[in-house]
């Protein structure tokens, strides 16, 4: 259910709290997401050991690449809203840059938003994006994610000011 054509998806494992350490730290990777005080290694190991197990109504899931399950990333599915059938898409992040553009953020947004919808039984997966964050959007796109709102000049970083897009795709329109 959680393997696509070049992702897994699986539960996040303390091991994996280092190469998360430097992702939060990478400025390209964090370009277009709110940006957050630095945080030492020691306390991201901590937090590691500590994480909440998943839930349906919260999940982060760690993104391995099916050919050499290498770590790259990881995507959070949460708030979910049972009686209306929706919840919201916090994060995707492929943290591995070199791994950037291979269609496996694409490929882990297919298998999170089928999980959603033919296992958790929801009819809408809903997020917030930052209009200029082209690699996302584009990727939102092709999965089946369309516009649904803008929220005008709701993001600010480095100095300026952006428009945050509303996206939402129906459990018929994945693709
Ligand atoms: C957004 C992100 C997850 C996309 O993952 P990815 O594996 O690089 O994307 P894919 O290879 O699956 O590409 C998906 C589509 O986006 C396009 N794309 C990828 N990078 C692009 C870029 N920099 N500019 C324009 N289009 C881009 C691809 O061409 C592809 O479209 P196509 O098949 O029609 O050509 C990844 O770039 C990332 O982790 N970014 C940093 C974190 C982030 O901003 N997350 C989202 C906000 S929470």
């Amino acid at each position: 259910m959680l393997t696509g054509k070049r992702v897994r998806l699986r539960a996040l494992e303390p091991a994996d709290s280092e190469a998360m350490w430097r992702w939060y730290h990478d400025p390209e990777v964090g370009r277009w997401m709110n940006s957050e005080p630095p945080i030492s290694l020691a306390q991201n190991l901590e937090k590691g050991q500590n994480r909440p197990r998943n839930t349906f109504e919260q999940m982060v899931l760690g993104i391995e690449t099916l050919d050499s399950r290498r770590f790259i990333g990881y995507v959070a599915l949460g708030d979910t809203d049972f009686p209306q059938g929706e919840a919201i898409l916090q994060s995707i992040a492929i943290g591995d840059r070199d791994h950037w553009g291979g269609g496996y953020g694409s490929d882990a947004l297919r298998v999170i938003c089928r999980y959603a919808f033919e296992e958790m039984g929801l009819h809408r997966v809903m997020l917030w994006v930052v209009a200029d964050n082209t690699a996302a959007v584009q990727a939102y796109r092709k999965v089946g994610f369309v516009e649904e709102g803008r929220r005008r000049e709701a993001f600010r970083t480095r100095g300026k000011r952006y428009d945050y897009l509303m996206m939402g795709m129906l459990s018929s329109e994945l693709r």
